[in-house]
Parts: C-alpha cells; structure tokens; sequence
C-alpha cells in the first residue's frame, strides 16, 4: 500500500465499495461528492492507495459562519461582537471499516487543519468546526481538542488560533 492525499478525482479514485458504517457517509462519496466539486459547495480531499486507486478515507471543507452566541464566554469575549463570525466547515470525515484503527482518521483530520490554517491566511477563518454523527465521532473529535457547541453538543469547534500554538510547540 502507498497511500497519498490528494483533491478527490472522481475519475481517477474509485469509491464504489466505500464503506465506513455509516450510509449518508458511504453514499455521499460515491454519489453526492462529485456535483458538490461541480457546485464549489465543498472541496473533498481522498486517501487513496496508489497502487490500486482505492479511497480508505475522505474529509470535505467549506465556508460557514459561526453565531457568536453559540460559543464559548472565554473565547467569544476575544472576539468582535458581529453576529456572524467566519469559520471553515470539516463537513464530513470518514475511514473505511477495513482501514479504521490505522491512525487515517487522525492523518486525514491533522491535514484538514493545515489546509484550513493555511486557507485562513488568504480568507479569514477563526475557527474549524465538525459535525459529529454519533457519540463516538464525537470522543474522536474531543479527543483532538473540539469543544461542542452549548446549544448543539454534537456540533464541535476548534479555534485556529489553538493549532497555531500546537505547531510553534513543535
Ligand atoms: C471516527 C473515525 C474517522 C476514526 O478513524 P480511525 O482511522 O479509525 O481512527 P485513528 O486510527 O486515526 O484513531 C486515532 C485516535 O482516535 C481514537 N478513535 C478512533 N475512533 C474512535 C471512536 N469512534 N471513538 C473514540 N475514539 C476513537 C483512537 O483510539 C485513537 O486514539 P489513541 O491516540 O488514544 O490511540 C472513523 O472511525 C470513522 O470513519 N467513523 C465513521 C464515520 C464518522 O463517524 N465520522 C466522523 C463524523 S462525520
């Protein structure tokens, strides 16, 4: 195996036999993500083996907006007060069931950060934010820091300025 992460080329990646466990996750990259490239609703990155073109796992990204309500006082009190503040959306994450437990997730969500970091130097984001579908996802997501949303606990965020701290560590 030779793994790589690239933009998803719907003609080049085969996704036919994705399959993480969850069907709106599974259905979505096999059909849905080629017109949301088509549409510019969000970019969606593979890992996928070189040898075979396979996709083991996906993630999406899009701009959203965040309502400063929603967040936390200590980091909202930091922020200017406009209703809406600009955020990067990590729409979906996924591992195939035969790749999971391999450390993919974490690689593919360590790379959604960097290239969210990185986008929010040209257009500014403060924050990432993940929709988890289910308890687990959401351990996953803590795991790395998120924190859920007081209104909404299945929704997470992550300050950029937090993964700007993590690299000057390094
Ligand atoms: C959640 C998911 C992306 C994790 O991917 P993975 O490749 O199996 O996870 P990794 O091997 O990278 O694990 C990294 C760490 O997260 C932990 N982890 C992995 N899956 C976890 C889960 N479901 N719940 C809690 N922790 C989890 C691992 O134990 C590991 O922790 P460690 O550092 O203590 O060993 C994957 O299980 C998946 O695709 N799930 C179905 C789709 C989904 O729910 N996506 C997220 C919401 S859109």
């Amino acid at each position: 195996m030779v793994i790589k992460i690239e933009p998803l080329d719907t003609r080049k990646h085969v996704r036919d036999s994705f399959s993480c466990g969850k069907d709106s996750l599974d259905n979505y990259i096999r059909k849905q993500a080629s017109q949301n490239l088509k549409r510019r609703v969000a970019t969606v990155f593979a890992l996928f083996d070189e040898l075979d073109f396979h996709v083991l796992a996906y993630y999406t990204l899009s701009s959203f907006t965040v309502d400063i309500a929603a967040l936390d006082e200590t980091f909202a009190k930091r922020l200017p007060r406009y209703p809406l503040l600009p955020a990067t959306l990590l729409g979906r994450l996924a591992v195939d069931n035969r790749h999971k437990g391999k450390r993919f997730g974490e690689l593919m969500l360590m790379d959604a950060l960097k290239k969210s970091l990185d986008a929010s130097k040209q257009v500014a984001s403060l924050a990432v934010i993940a929709e988890a579908l289910d308890k687990q996802a959401l351990r996953f997501y803590e795991k790395y820091g998120f924190q859920p949303f007081k209104q909404n606990p299945m929704k997470l965020y992550l300050p950029l300025k937090s993964i700007r701290v993590v690299r000057k560590l390094r």
